[in-house]
């Protein structure tokens, strides 16, 4: 069966505007993570403390956290930061929560991360020791559990152990990333069940799809049903990894809040809210939502 309500964790302002060609202003971000709280969302990924080098496009962390101020700290709206300079800019901003990313795949953690798995590793555990002793929620993100455009798929044990060496380290959660979208339901299940055996339980587990396939939705039924509660997506269906060959837009949290509305499980979410968000964020963008939901109600 299906739950009784499950947590959006909305991570268009990170996932979606990394990706974005145009330079989207600081104030527009902020504006766009307070009309998603307004529209009902309450956790919200703000942005990210990587390397300016790497992503010029968040390369504006700070000032749109010192726009946000207290909207834009606390337990539910983390940053993504890969290492310890990433922390030191985080907490100067007064963060409260953090992700780190690693991956499943060798190639994919040199492409994000320019080092291997191991050595990723390594990069993360005082970020996540300090965080802890900061009194930081921390999430771990694990990208290309299905499948890697370099080395195709990928087998559910060896994304196990790249999900237990990060939670190892202390992590509050884990995020399930199908950077590439090539994951199907069948997949999933099996993947939940690895991570189970590993001692990784669903009450841990978040999953993050891109819907490059068509499969998002699909597999993050199979994940509700399976037990999970936390589900990644993006308002517009905005998103994708500069660094991951093929990745596109992530779940629309349009489509997913439609889905949910339609089966009763409650997410606090107003629809009509977050289409207009998009709607504006479009305008923002230059080119429409990708979202089938907000294709639909849009009104074009
Ligand atoms: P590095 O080892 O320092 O490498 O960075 P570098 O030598 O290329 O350094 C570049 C420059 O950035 C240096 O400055 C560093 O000091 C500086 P320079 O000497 O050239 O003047 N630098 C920093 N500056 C500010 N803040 C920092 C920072 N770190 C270094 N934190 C690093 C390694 C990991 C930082 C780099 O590779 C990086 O930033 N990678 C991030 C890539 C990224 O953000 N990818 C997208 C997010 S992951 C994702 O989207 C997947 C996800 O959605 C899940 C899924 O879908 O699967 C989460
Ligand atoms: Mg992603």
């Amino acid at each position: 069966g299906l739950p009784e309500s499950v947590t959006i964790y909305e991570v268009g302002p990170r996932d979606g505007l990394q990706n974005e060609q145009a330079v989207v202003p600081a104030e527009v971000k902020a504006q766009f993570v307070r009309r998603l709280l307004d529209a009902g969302l309450t956790t919200v990924e703000t942005t990210s403390f990587v390397s300016p080098r790497w992503v010029p496009q968040l390369a504006d962390a700070a000032e749109v956290l010192a726009d946000l101020g207290e909207l834009g700290r606390g337990r539910d709206r983390p940053v993504l930061v890969p290492n310890e300079r990433g922390l030191d800019r985080a907490l100067e901003s007064g963060v409260q929560a953090v992700a780190i990313f690693g991956s499943a795949t060798e190639t994919f953690a040199q492409r994000n991360l320019g080092r291997g798995l191991a050595e990723s590793v390594e990069m993360f555990a005082p970020v996540v020791r300090r965080s802890q002793e900061a009194g930081l929620w921390v999430r771990a993100y694990v990208s290309m559990c299905f499948g890697d455009p370099w080395e195709g798929p990928v087998p559910v044990e060896q994304v196990a152990d790249a999900c237990v060496s990060l939670m190892d380290l202390g992590c509050d959660q884990l995020s399930l990333g199908d950077t590439i979208g090539t994951g199907t339901p069948g997949h999933v299940e099996a993947l939940l069940e690895a991570l189970e055996r590993r001692g990784i339980g669903v009450d841990r587990t978040g999953v993050h799809f891109h819907d490059t396939y068509g499969q998002a939705l699909a597999n993050t039924l199979t994940a509700l049903r399976a037990g999970v509660r936390v589900v990644d997506a993006s308002t517009g269906g905005l998103g994708g990894c500069p660094y991951a060959k093929s990745a596109t837009g992530n779940l629309a949290t349009e489509d997913l809040v439609w889905m949910l509305d339609g089966a009763g499980v409650r997410t606090g979410v107003d629809l009509d809210a977050l289409v207009a968000t998009s709607r504006w964020m479009a305008q923002q963008l230059g080119r429409p939502s990708p979202s089938r939901v907000v294709k639909a109600l849009g009104g074009d």
